[in-house]
């Protein structure tokens, strides 16, 4: 097995690693919402205000920080007073993003905050820019975070809910030079400026505001045009979508769990592209934002496949291997080592769509790798980047090794690894100088590339511990081909 160095400073501190990295998305789209998150409080799947119990506990598990919703493409048709108040009132709409399926709205405001309120997780409404207008959005804000007595809050007290909820995150519009309304940049820019002038804050709820980045161009024209006068003020994140997508047309992407090896290559190549759109993205702040008072929030990420044969075409619903694991490690890394400006990002989507970390068939609900993923690397929230380096080794033009460290407040070292080579094995060598390691301890996901869980065999692909050696400042431990790796290292001072 061939030997590799690796390094970790526990006193070179980078960044913060703000928990919203590890958020997820969710949109009407498919089986995402209903029947996937929501069941409906008449549903005998056990589920506590209509949302399963079984997916609550998995949220929990993982900590997810944060939910964005209800889009997407969705976001821009979505008018908010569709779904509130009694269900049987609320009207319907065509889905016609998604399938052109029938959209009841039962899952509406009050549903969304339920949910995050049992997860524990902060909401991030994408407002309609596309479809809406800036009266519509005041309005919703005012509805959920107003105390006072106003016609919105009242509203919102008749249809059950007394107190306001509190609301950081605002996107204003969903990929607003696509599905979001097609602008051109300046046209975008004079939206924004309107829109976010009545997205107000209410009592002392704070708004943080999200604009809808896109490639250099329009990151360009946008945060020149928001430059000038108060507007400036009122932004504080730009957004980047990035999807792992192979083959030159949208209409064949591949198969989630029929793939060649050459496949699975190119969708590490094409991941590792989101390091350069990131820092694209950040030069352009960097630029324009020499304060470092903007951030940059990757709000869809993941890989997009075919869908699953005999699934609707529209509900985007694909399975999950041990190929999404190391896919979504080299993500979550890179997305750390960014995390000076990469204040959140937003795995596409939570359940039953995309690189979903649950999917589910009536009762029965499967934990993906992905999901296995998010629990290895969950101990990097809220944690400070660490510098490391590794002494990679290369293959089909990849390099082998992803990695990241961070150190937490209760003084642990945390240090997540993907070795992506389908073929080679390392023996690696950690080294920690500056500090005397007192006790470490290793969990790896790991298995044939196409390897994946299932309703039958749920339990295929899942977390298991891992042995590994350690000495005063020293590390060794085995990184199987194909797999990911967290450490857990106490050392004996406080660093
Ligand atoms: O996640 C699916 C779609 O991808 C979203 O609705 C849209 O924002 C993006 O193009």
């Amino acid at each position: 097995m061939k030997k590799m160095n690796m390094l970790v400073n526990p006193i070179d501190r980078k960044s913060h690693i703000n928990k919203e990295i590890y958020g997820h998305f969710m949109e009407h789209l498919g089986r995402c919402i209903y029947n996937g998150i929501y069941v409906g409080p008449d549903s005998s799947i056990p589920n506590t205000k209509g949302i399963r119990n079984d997916i609550i506990e998995a949220f929990k598990q993982i900590r997810v920080p944060v939910l964005r919703w209800p889009g997407g493409c969705f976001a821009d048709t979505y008018h908010w007073k569709d779904g509130i108040g009694p269900k049987s009132e609320r009207s319907h709409i065509t889905n016609v993003n998604w399938g052109c399926v029938d959209e009841d709205n039962s899952f509406g405001t009050h549903e969304f905050f339920d949910l995050c309120e049992l997860v524990g997780a902060e909401p991030y409404l994408a407002g309609n820019v596309g479809s809406g207008s800036a009266q519509e959005l005041a309005d919703w804000i005012e509805y959920i975070t107003f105390d006072g007595k106003s016609p919105m809050s009242e509203l919102r007290r008749k249809n059950g809910r007394e107190k306001p909820w509190k609301l950081k995150y605002v996107g204003i519009g969903n990929e607003s030079w696509g599905c979001g309304g097609n602008m051109l940049p300046e046209q975008y820019a004079g939206e924004y400026r309107k829109y976010s002038s009545f997205c107000r804050n209410y009592s002392d709820n704070k708004l943080y505001r999200v604009a809808c980045g896109g490639d250099d161009e329009w990151n360009e024209t946008l945060l020149t045009k928001l430059k000038s006068g108060a507007a400036f003020d009122l932004v504080n994140a730009v957004t980047l979508h990035y999807y792992t997508i192979l083959g030159n047309d949208f209409a064949h992407k591949g198969s989630a769990t029929d793939f060649t090896e050459d496949a699975y290559y190119q969708s590490l190549k094409n991941t590792q592209g989101i390091d350069n759109s990131i820092s694209r993205s950040i030069k352009m702040l960097d630029l324009h934002d020499p304060d470092e008072r903007l951030g940059l929030i990757v709000d869809e990420w993941g890989c997009w496949y075919d869908v699953e044969p005999g699934t609707n075409p529209g509900f985007l619903y694909q399975q999950n291997t041990m190929r999404d694991a190391v896919v979504a490690a080299l993500y979550l890394n890179i997305f750390n080592s960014h995390s000076r400006r990469v204040v959140m990002a937003n795995l596409a989507q939570t359940v039953n769509v995309l690189q979903a970390i649950i999917l589910t068939d009536g009762e029965k609900m499967i934990k993906t790798p992905t999901y296995h993923v998010m629990d290895l690397f969950k101990e990097h929230m809220d944690g400070t980047l660490l510098y490391s380096f590794v002494d990679n080794d290369y293959e089909n033009g990849i390099a082998c090794i992803s990695q990241s460290a961070s150190v937490d407040d209760k003084n642990r070292i945390h240090v997540t690894i993907a070795n992506m080579s389908l073929h080679r094995s390392y023996s690696l060598c950690c080294q920690l100088p500056y500090i005397r390691i007192k006790e470490a301890a290793a969990r790896i996901l790991t298995g044939e590339v196409h390897s994946h869980n299932t309703f039958d065999e749920p339990d295929n692909v899942i977390i298991k511990e891992h042995a590994l050696k350690h000495n005063s400042n020293e590390i060794e431990i085995e990184l199987p081909s194909c797999s990911v790796v967290s450490v857990e290292i106490i050392p004996e001072q406080q660093i």
